[in-house]
């Protein structure tokens, strides 16, 4: 097992990479926890969940809303959950979305930490305190920053994990590749087939990668005034596409959306087109999807409502080449030309 440390402004977070579900009573401070987990993790890994309440909610992104929160708040009043009580939540990144949220605001607050059970979960949504739910078709728009005390990456759970689900941690891995490490670019081009089977020793090292390269902006800029916008490479495309359709899981619409800023900024001149070539065929390797049929006025009106958009323009993700990745203004303009182009 290898630790790595956030330090956030209302606390402080350990990612716990390679440690066990089965371990997780040794980080619980109180005598009293409360689980929430959703129902298909809770099938899969019940049997290893410490001995206390739980709250099961439902899966899928259509349940990440205000309606889940308040049917958990309800719960823990019937637990008669009181300012002692400490949070886990045990499963993907909408467990650990909500399950954040819902302690960061019950009773003003209360502690918490993760078990993430997806991949995805284990590289992005379990690590850096953001939590939070969709609001009127808008993502992750209610929310809070507020670090969990722990995060237990435990690799056997991801064993169950789809197929899908697992390409879709890839893609966020990739991402962490592109913006911030071209030396885990390398290992991913020479791994991919490890990679997809799994292999303990590589998948691994790249979540560890990753955390390293998530934990360090998080470090330099918890809430997202700057250096963290650059984990949004993809993301305002990746989103637009998930607005526009269902054919998508998160990390399938990452991947066409980082094709997307990819290709801008070779327009921009600012990155080689045999990088861009590169970028390309490793999300093909890696069983990712790099283009899309999409209705482009339905993408276009989804990135004009973006949330990250200031007036015309929107703090956009570029790459200046792989593992080095900038921040610039542009126009909604010239993300339409963009889309256009698709
Ligand atoms: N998933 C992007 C971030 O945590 O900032």
């Amino acid at each position: 097992m290898r630790t790595l440390d956030i330090k956030g402004v209302n606390g402080d977070s350990r990612i716990l990479v390679g440690e066990k579900l089965e371990r997780l009573g040794s980080y619980l401070p109180v005598q009293r926890p409360v689980v929430i987990t959703d129902t298909t993790v809770e099938g899969l890994y019940g049997d290893k969940f410490p001995n206390c309440d739980l709250i099961k909610i439902s899966t899928g992104e259509k349940i990440k809303n205000l309606d889940t929160v308040r049917y958990i708040y309800d719960q823990l009043v019937d637990h008669e959950a009181d300012r002692s009580t400490f949070i886990v939540g045990i499963g993907g990144g909408i467990v650990c979305d909500i399950a954040g949220f819902v302690a960061s605001t019950y009773m003003r607050g209360l502690r918490f930490g993760f078990v993430s059970s997806t991949l995805l979960a284990q590289v992005d949504a379990s690590v850096g305190g953001k939590n939070g739910v969709n609001f009127h078709g808008y993502k992750n728009m209610i929310g809070t920053f507020n670090q969990p005390e722990f995060v237990i990456c435990d690799m056997d759970l991801l064993k169950t994990l789809p197929k899908r689900e697992v390409l879709c941690g890839l893609a966020e891995i990739a991402k962490h590749a592109f913006i911030g490490d071209a030396s885990m670019c390398d290992y991913l081009e020479r791994n991919f087939e490890r990679a997809l089977d799994l292999d303990e020793e590589a998948i691994g090292k790249l979540v560890y990668d990753s955390v390293v390269i998530k934990s360090g902006v998080v470090n330099m800029d918890e809430r997202e005034k700057g250096e963290r916008k650059k984990l949004n490479f993809g993301h305002t495309f990746g989103h637009a596409i998930e607005k526009t359709t269902d054919a998508f899981l998160h990390g399938e619409a990452i991947s066409v959306g980082m094709v997307v800023a990819s290709q801008l900024s070779v327009t921009k001149t600012l990155l080689l087109p045999s990088d861009f070539e590169r970028i390309k065929e490793l999300l093909v390797k890696l069983d990712l999807p790099t283009t899309l049929r999409a209705d482009k006025d339905m993408m276009v009106d989804a990135i004009k409502k973006d949330k990250k958009r200031v007036g015309d323009d929107i703090d956009f993700v570029l790459l200046e080449g792989i593992g080095k990745a900038v921040i610039r203004k542009i126009s909604v303009k010239e993300l339409e030309e963009a889309v256009s182009d698709l």
